[in-house]
């Protein structure tokens, strides 16, 4: 199979190295991809939101399959594009269709989705500056802390958690009237606040049947034991010890199992990975946000733990064939830890040469914000390169990922060095 990967962060980097051992593969490339996707593929230039670039280059290098790794493609309906297209229908593309995207593309649309079929969430209202008044009435119904969503993607930065109702009313207030969050933030979802641990759950789906793949704890906040301001992700484990098989009946018979038959009840086109970010409140899970995808840095210790050939599964998705496939996990726990650019998730230098990638033997090396100059390879982004391991234990695995990870240098580089110690 001919395989284009849309994408260019850590997670396009797990998805290449693994798509990169399938037997059934003939050629891959990925777009934009980062210095280190070239070791399993070859890199375009391509912008993955340029729709009509994209069906040139699948028709020019005959791509039979498209795996679209970040979000923001998907929402944009790069499906609905494919699909309406009779010269690239034939192409799989690994993904939902916009409506299914919507899940993650506005936050009020996914919260009536959940209301509707009875999925556990926060409670919440949804306004827009017309109801700017109903909003701040709703505010002053509710406890601290307070907690608004821009209704669209926002690259992460669209929650706002405050502790004062004052804050909270100025808030709203800037979102709203000020467009905050510009085209996002015109419609807010306020919602409860649930107090919990949070973990990362995924599905892959054909939009019939669906396969569950091993969860993952992400770690989002910059400083360590949780504190400082939020990023995309600064390491990840899995499994999750607290996700036990009681734990784990509840999330499928509560959560995916209703939100698979809401997907198909409403008929949107999903053939691609389902991601619920959860929170266990006292041992209940609840539904914090759907994503259309899978995360990052959570793909590099998920995709990993997965033994059986991915590819294989990813053509059963598109020809809705997935019950036929096979999937195995090895029993082996995954680690991962984000080295970052000192100054994320605020401002950053980029252009700092990164020594020592050759000599991590134990562990792999999944790049980020990475790009290739000459022989020497360059940071290019916040979150630059994850290390992930594997061991028996997840205290093994962090151990090989923090031992590997004093042998990557760069000027001003900074990582989390609690990933994984709550859960010990
Ligand atoms: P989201 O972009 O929806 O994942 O939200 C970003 C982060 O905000 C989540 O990972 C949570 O840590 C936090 N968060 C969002 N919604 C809630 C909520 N209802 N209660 C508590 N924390 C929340
Ligand atoms: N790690 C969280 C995300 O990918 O959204």
């Amino acid at each position: 199979m001919r395989v284009l990967l849309l994408g260019a962060g850590g997670r396009e980097s797990a998805l290449a190295w693994k798509i990169a051992q399938s037997s059934i593969l003939d050629a891959l490339y990925i777009a934009p991809g980062n210095a280190g996707t070239k070791q399993w593929g070859k890199n375009v230039a391509l912008n993955p939101l340029d729709f009509e670039a994209v069906k040139a280059f699948a028709l020019e290098h005959d791509i039979q399959m498209i795996v679209v790794g970040p979000e923001e493609p998907l929402v944009n309906g790069i499906y609905n594009f494919f699909n309406a297209d009779p010269s690239v229908k034939h192409i799989g593309i690994i993904g939902p269709s916009s409506e299914g995207a919507a899940l993650e593309g506005s936050k009020s649309f996914a919260k009536d989705f959940m209301q509707r079929h009875g999925i556990p969430t926060a409670k919440y209202g949804t306004f827009t500056l017309e109801k700017l008044r109903e909003g701040i009435e709703f505010l002053r119904t509710m406890k601290a802390p307070y907690v608004l969503k821009a209704d669209g993607l926002a690259a992460g930065k669209g929650v706002v958690i405050l502790n004062s109702l004052q804050e909270a009313e100025n808030e709203l207030t800037t979102i709203l009237l000020d467009e905050k969050f510009g085209e996002a933030g015109k419609t807010v979802v306020i919602e409860q606040f649930l107090t919990g641990i949070e973990l990362s759950v995924f599905v892959v789906t054909d939009g019939t049947s669906f396969k569950l793949l091993p969860e993952a704890k992400d770690y989002k906040r910059i400083g360590e034991k949780d504190t400082g301001l939020n990023t995309g992700g600064m390491g990840a484990v899995s499994p999750v010890p607290f996700a036990d098989k009681a734990f784990m009946d509840k999330v499928l018979n509560q959560v995916i199992i209703p939100t698979m038959k809401g997907i198909r009840k409403e008929g949107f086109a999903y053939q691609g990975f389902l991601f619920f970010g959860l929170i266990n409140v006292k041992n209940e899970p609840y539904v914090i946000e759907y994503n259309c995808r899978m995360g990052d840095p959570e793909t590099e210790v998920v995709i990993p733990r997965i033994k059986s050939d991915l590819l294989d599964l990813l053509e059963g998705v598109w020809t809705g064939t997935l019950s036929e496939r096979d999937i195995q996990f090895t029993e082996h726990a995954a680690a991962t830890v984000m080295m970052v650019s000192g100054g994320y998730p605020e401002s950053y230098e980029k252009g700092k040469v990164i020594f020592g990638l050759n000599s991590v033997t134990d562990s792999l090396v999944f790049q980020a914000g990475t790009v290739a100059d000459g022989p020497k390879t360059l940071t290019n982004g916040g979150r630059v390169l994850a290390v992930t391991s594997y061991g028996k234990t997840l205290d093994q695995a962090l151990h090989r990922s923090y031992d590997n990870l004093t042998k990557i240098t760069f000027e001003n580089a900074y990582f989390r060095r609690d990933i994984g110690k709550d859960l010990a």
